[in-house]
């Protein structure tokens, strides 16, 4: 079985460059598909999220070539098929969002009911909501969405819950539905916004995304042509910020969106970290002390971000004192705090809720990454751990940080990627 092994304590200093976002890149791709064109992207992060989505555009018509590791040109002219691969929609979140692009571009599409992290419940009620209000028909039968319409039309739609997801789907669906659409109570993640740019840079008229009403005016076709460049990751970036910190390193975090970084920006100042803006697009990130303990409550952007809930627990279980943790978004993503037990750490998690008693050390153990940002918070706690840390499970991590063990490595870790038990 392939694992990771941290040979810790270490102590990162250095600079890092930040890959274009995850979360960003497995939206714009599939809203590609309502490009009746060429489009190139730049900066997208060479992960096995992407490289699926690539696998299952190609099957669909698509002609895909790489300029290079991080730049795509995608030709959607000669789509084949609106039905995704079942096996690889099946392995990822993201899979939902070809539901918007082929039911948007040609009133028909069919996934596997999406896979992704197992945080707990995951539905795609408002996903349905949104495609129905729009005029469609949606069945889901035996693992399979089915969405198909005669017409789409351009209307009001309310999401109940914000949905990063959901509020992905109905740009992506509205985007070429004649009329106009406004979405309210939508989520205003950065990724949230990138698509909007992307789908905007391609012909199409896009308002308000990143605010509390996004309006769309839908367009009869879009183009292409344009290169477009993603975000970068505010995930990861905030992930070796907090490796910085618990490393009581120095390290210059590149590439980033300072304004995205502000609800982690915000959290580690408040536990003592010093991170100072650099040129405009670089953060460095300082610590010699123990971390406070503090209270984080995780919330859609501009709130502190679920998806760096574990990575700020590590930091936390080395604080002074007790924190609080409140997951507000998923039930099930206080997993890894098992794990971190086994290396030392004192945490009571109970639902939404988890206390933790800072303690002075960790001690490397076997452990699992339980999803992505749980394996991630593995690798921080084994940076700062005694001895040898195992992680297993890592095609977890795998899916969303691109060159991760070269990248701490370059920082001064001792990470190892082993293939298999024999090694
Ligand atoms: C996105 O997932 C991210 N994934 C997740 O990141 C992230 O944790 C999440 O947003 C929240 O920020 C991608 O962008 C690919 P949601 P998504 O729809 O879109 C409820 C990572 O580690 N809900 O915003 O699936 C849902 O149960 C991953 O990179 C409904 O009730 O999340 C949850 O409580 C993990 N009905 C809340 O909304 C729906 O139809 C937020 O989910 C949809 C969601």
């Amino acid at each position: 079985m392939e694992k990771f092994i941290v040979n810790g304590p270490c102590k990162l200093e250095g600079e890092v460059k930040i890959s274009g976002a995850k979360n960003a890149a497995v939206a714009v791709i599939p809203a590609t598909l309502l490009v009746n064109g060429i489009c190139h992207l730049e900066n997208v992060p060479k992960i096995s999220d992407i490289d699926n989505l690539i696998e299952i555009l190609t099957k669909l018509g698509s002609k895909i070539s790489y300029v290079n590791d991080n730049e795509l040109i995608i030709d959607n002219t000669n789509i084949t098929s609106t039905i995704a691969d079942s096996e690889l929609t099946s392995k990822f979140r993201a899979s939902s969002y070809l539901l918007g692009s082929l039911l948007g571009r040609f009133n028909s599409a069919q996934i596997s009911l999406p896979g992704g992290c197992n945080l707990g419940a995951r539905p795609i009620d408002q996903h349905i909501k949104c495609f129905e209000t729009l005029g469609a028909t949606v069945e889901v039968k035996r693992g399979n969405v089915y969405a198909k319409a005669d017409k789409l039309v351009g209307t009001h739609i309310f999401f109940d819950v914000v949905s990063v997801g959901a509020t992905i789907n109905a740009i992506l669906v509205a985007a070429l539905t004649e009329g106009v659409t406004t979405i309210e109570n939508p989520a205003k993640e950065p990724h949230v916004v990138d698509v909007a740019n992307f789908l905007n840079s391609q012909g199409a008229k896009i308002k308000g995304a990143g605010t509390d009403i996004i309006k769309i005016t839908g367009v009869k076709e879009l183009k292409g042509g344009k290169p477009y460049s993603i975000i970068p990751d505010q995930i990861e970036a905030g992930t070796f910020m907090v490796a910085a910190a618990v490393t009581k390193g120095d390290v210059l975090v590149k590439n980033v969106i300072p304004k995205h970084m502000d609800p982690i920006t915000a959290k580690l100042k408040e536990a003592g970290v010093t991170v100072e803006e650099v040129n405009g697009d670089s953060l460095r990130v300082t610590m010699n002390e123990r971390p406070k303990a503090i209270n984080v409550k995780t919330m859609p952007y501009p709130g502190f971000p679920t998806d760096m809930q574990p990575q700020m627990g590590v930091l936390l279980t080395l604080a002074e004192g007790t924190s609080m943790i409140i997951e507000s978004i998923w039930e099930s993503r206080f997993q890894y705090t098992d794990e971190l037990i086994k290396m030392g750490a004192e945490i009571t998690a109970q639902n939404k809720t988890a206390m933790i008693t800072g303690v002075e050390k960790l001690y490397g153990s076997p452990v699992k990454a339980h999803d992505l940002r749980a394996g991630a918070a593995m690798i921080i706690a084994g940076l700062v751990a005694e001895g040898k840390t195992e992680i297993t499970n890592i095609y977890h991590i795998l899916r969303g940080y691109e060159n991760i063990t070269e990248k701490f490595n370059s920082l001064g870790a001792n990470i190892v990627y082993v293939e298999d038990d024999k090694n």
